[in-house]
């Protein structure tokens, strides 16, 4: 009988339903999950740090959430339609996102910010997009240009991450230097005719964003009207209850929600100002301007449910003091322990994220933040997965969860140690600090 490990290198492209990478011999399968921890079908319990990359903020398998979407299981899963249950989430959003007067549904985050551009575009009547180097905005051909370039072109110009991609797109998008507001300025004064929306993720990654630089951004693209995007996929709900609009103090015109937002199930969620928004309005279908916006399973009252119960969690006392001062103690931990080590390295990150950078300046953007030595990260990542950390060797971002606590990062800085000893020299670190 093959094990299910081999059924699922047989069935899936590299044993995995994308982006992990993992060599044949780590390849997992996953049988149950519970707060911050894992079960696999090789019997091997493994400490979550990518909580379903981040998308199970309260925890696995969360009572409160648990017994929200059994209720509602009972009730029947998709109309296509407003539901009592999505209704009440939309007016939740809505009261928690500055930036939101109207919001629609849709099932991932990457369906979300694919709609802000579309918007945007059609708002302004403009052809083109600016992003930020080395941001993730969803699987969608925007969303891959200029990913992580090899051999990054001169700015505003893009190079497409993946293959297959629609070759006007590489034209139509341009990038800027994260946190580099002058630069960003320069790229909107020359091409901002042409530009429909400035689409930004206000935590790059896990680069926090310099003081001034969003709020420099915005205005920005207020000389130049073009539309500022907020891709909240990762910081909605994460690093507040109004999440980066709260959190940084700046408003877009457009903000896009994922991960976080659904407690674990599959929604995602756009919104902004009325007057944007209303261009999806059905009743305008026959206009030049009107948006096309379609998702079947967007918004699904089980999804609703399920972001209803976690929203609530996440409105706890505490919730958001716990989550930043976990992050803190992660990093604080994650700093000391390569410390120790030969070899230059940052921990990046804000509120409940981290990610080790292999870089000898001060990380700012995509360029310097790139690993000096690639190959290095991605032994060490795999090291740590193989001791039994479950996180993304390819992504290297950790995700804590409200199901984390300090012993579960104490317990991760102790895997940390052993896997940077199993691929690093210590002892030349030493030797230089009693030098
Ligand atoms: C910032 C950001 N935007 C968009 C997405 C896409 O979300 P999804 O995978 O739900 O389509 C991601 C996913 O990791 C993300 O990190």
């Amino acid at each position: 009988m093959p094990t299910p490990v081999e059924r699922s290198l047989r069935v899936f492209p590299a044993g995995g339903n994308g982006e992990f990478n993992l060599p044949p011999e780590l390849a997992t399968v996953i049988v149950r999950g519970e707060g911050c921890r894992l079960w696999t079908s090789a019997g091997r319990q493994m400490l979550d740090f990518s909580m379903g990359w981040g998308s199970v903020l309260p925890g696995h398998a969360h009572p409160q959430v648990v017994e929200a979407v059994q209720r509602q299981l009972t009730s029947g899963t998709n109309f296509a339609h407003v539901t009592e249950q999505s209704l009440a989430l939309a007016e939740d959003i809505i009261a928690a996102s500055p930036a939101c007067q109207s919001i629609r549904f849709c099932a991932s985050g990457t369906e979300a910010t694919m709609y802000c551009l579309r918007l945007a575009r059609a708002y302004t009547g403009r052809p083109k997009v600016l992003k930020f180097e080395g941001a993730y905005h969803g699987a969608h051909d925007v969303g891959v240009a200029s990913l992580f370039p090899a051999e990054p072109p001169d700015f505003p110009q893009t190079v497409s991450s993946s293959a297959g991609i629609d070759p006007g797109v590489e034209q139509h998008t341009l990038a800027a230097p994260f946190n580099d507001a002058e630069a960003t300025a320069e790229i909107l004064a020359r091409h901002g005719h042409e530009i429909a929306g400035v689409i930004v993720e206000p935590l790059q990654r896990c680069l926090p964003p310099l003081p001034g630089f969003l709020q420099s951004l915005h205005s920005a693209t207020r000389d130049c009207g073009a539309l500022v995007i907020f891709d909240e996929v990762v910081t909605g709900f994460r690093l507040a209850y109004g999440g980066a609009q709260e959190y940084f103090g700046v408003i877009p015109d457009l903000v896009a929600y994922g991960k976080a937002l659904g407690g674990g199930l599959p929604l995602g969620a756009f919104g902004g100002r009325q007057e944007v928004m209303e261009l999806v309005r059905e009743d305008r279908f026959d206009r030049d301007d009107y948006v096309w916006t379609a998702s079947t399973l967007g918004g699904n009252p089980v999804s609703a449910a399920a972001a209803r119960a976690a929203l609530t969690i996440y409105r706890a006392e505490d919730v958001y003091r716990r989550l930043h001062g976990l992050g803190q103690y992660l990093r604080r931990n994650m700093t000391d322990v390569l410390a120790e080590y030969d070899v230059p390295a940052a921990i990046l990150g804000d509120g409940p994220l981290a990610q080790i950078a292999f870089t000898a300046g001060e990380p700012r953007d995509y360029r310097s933040s790139r690993h000096a030595d690639a190959p290095l990260a991605r032994r060490l990542m795999l090291e740590l997965f193989a001791r039994g950390v479950f996180l993304n060797p390819m992504g290297t971002k950790l995700y804590l969860s409200l199901a984390h606590d300090e012993a579960a990062c104490d317990e991760f800085c102790e895997v940390l140690t052993g896997a940077l000893d199993a691929v690093l020299d210590r002892s030349r670190a030493a030797v230089r600090a009693l030098a």
